[in-house]
């Protein structure tokens, strides 16, 4: 058994993040949302990975390398153009060779890891295996409707009219017929090559596919709302821990990691929360659900809530509440007496000024 692990695509949702950033590699609770899919697929016994990636993939490369770290071999499968997830199962036919294998989309979180589909797949072994969960508003999702047993008897890529409020998640177990379902297809409203009506197509012919209703939390990171809640739920299994420092007049509240090289002063930090390595926190308010990067910078400031990225600055402003603050990114008061705001945003940038 293979995985095929999606970490391509435009991230069009997520820009600004996605921009200079692929989508996967957005962290939560300061680690990037592709490798708590990595780590999912180890624990649950899988370790030949083929790695779909935007062209040369050299940011994914570079931050998972060999794989070897997360226990997986990882193979690179390049793909020039975003044309679809079954475009992506196409491009990686000689890596699947005749094996069967989950389709894993590198932007999806699963609370309680893929073991419990896994088996579920093992004990039929059917066709293909969705795993699929309700949501509020299936529209934006690709929409499942069961019959008798778990059986899927239709399918549909984001409905206007959903038949059913099940949503397909990004994990899918598929026996080597998927590639002759892909050969069947053609490209759908949006230009590409959907999975979902490739198993659509497998449906049709009777073939036997099932799928496992999720309970779990799952998050399909690809906006911005989704990922502070898979944050949010990140942090709340954290592990606190003091490698850093704790300078006078701070009180720490709740679970927080202070990592190494940081140093926090003056402070009141509510956890649960992250401080990452090297940042300074000083005469600040960090309250709960909040993930500091490395080499932040927050200076009397008050922040909840939020995803602060590597190297990013925030002083003399607050309070900030549900807020993603990119790679480098500069939040400051102006200098007193100003009364005009002076802001510097890269294309797709949102900011709302409140007061
Ligand atoms: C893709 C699939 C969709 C599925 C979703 C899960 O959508 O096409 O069927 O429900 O992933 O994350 P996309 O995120 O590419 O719009």
């Amino acid at each position: 058994m293979k995985a095929l692990v999606l970490s391509g695509g435009a991230g069009t949702r997520l820009r600004p993040l996605s921009h200079g950033l692929p989508k996967q590699l957005v962290p939560v609770a300061n680690r990037p949302v592709l490798f708590h899919a990595l780590e999912a697929l180890r624990s649950a016994g899988l370790r030949d990975v083929g790695m779909v990636v935007s062209g040369e993939g050299r940011p994914i490369r570079d931050a998972v390398g060999d794989g070897s770290r997360f226990g997986l071999a990882v193979t690179y499968l390049p793909q020039a153009r975003p044309l679809g997830l079954a475009h992506c199962v196409a491009i990686a036919r000689d890596f699947l060779a005749d094996d069967d294998f989950v389709l894993y989309l590198g932007d999806n979180v699963f609370g309680e890891g893929v073991s419990a589909p896994l088996a579920d797949f093992r004990a039929h072994r059917p066709a293909a295996q969705l795993v699929v969960r309700k949501v509020s508003d299936p529209r934006q999702y690709g929409v499942a409707e069961l019959g008798d047993g778990g059986r899927v008897v239709g399918l549909w890529e984001k409905p206007a009219a959903p038949r059913s409020d099940l949503a397909v998640t990004g994990a899918y177990f598929f026996t080597p017929e998927i590639h002759r379902a892909i050969a069947g297809i053609r490209p759908g409203g949006r230009g590409e090559w959907e999975i979902t009506d490739a198993v659509q197509w497998l449906v049709e012919r009777g073939a036997d596919v099932r799928a496992t209703v999720l309970n779990d939390p799952w998050w399909d990171t690809g906006t911005v709302d989704d990922l502070l809640d898979c944050n949010r739920a990140m942090l709340d299994g954290l592990e606190p821990a003091r490698r850093g420092g704790v300078g006078p007049g701070t009180e720490i509240r709740g679970p927080v990691a202070i990592e190494p090289g940081a140093l926090v002063e003056e402070s009141v930090v509510t956890g649960p929360a992250i401080i990452g390595a090297g940042s300074l926190v000083s005469g600040s308010r960090i309250g709960p659900y909040t993930a500091l990067g490395d080499g932040c910078s927050l200076v009397d400031s008050d922040i909840s809530h939020s995803i602060v990225l590597d190297r990013a600055t925030i002083h003399g402003v607050g309070p900030i509440r549900s807020s993603v603050i990119g790679r480098a990114g500069d939040v400051r008061r102006a200098a007193p007496g100003r009364r005009t705001h002076t802001l510097l945003l890269a294309d797709d940038c949102r900011v709302e000024l409140a007061g």
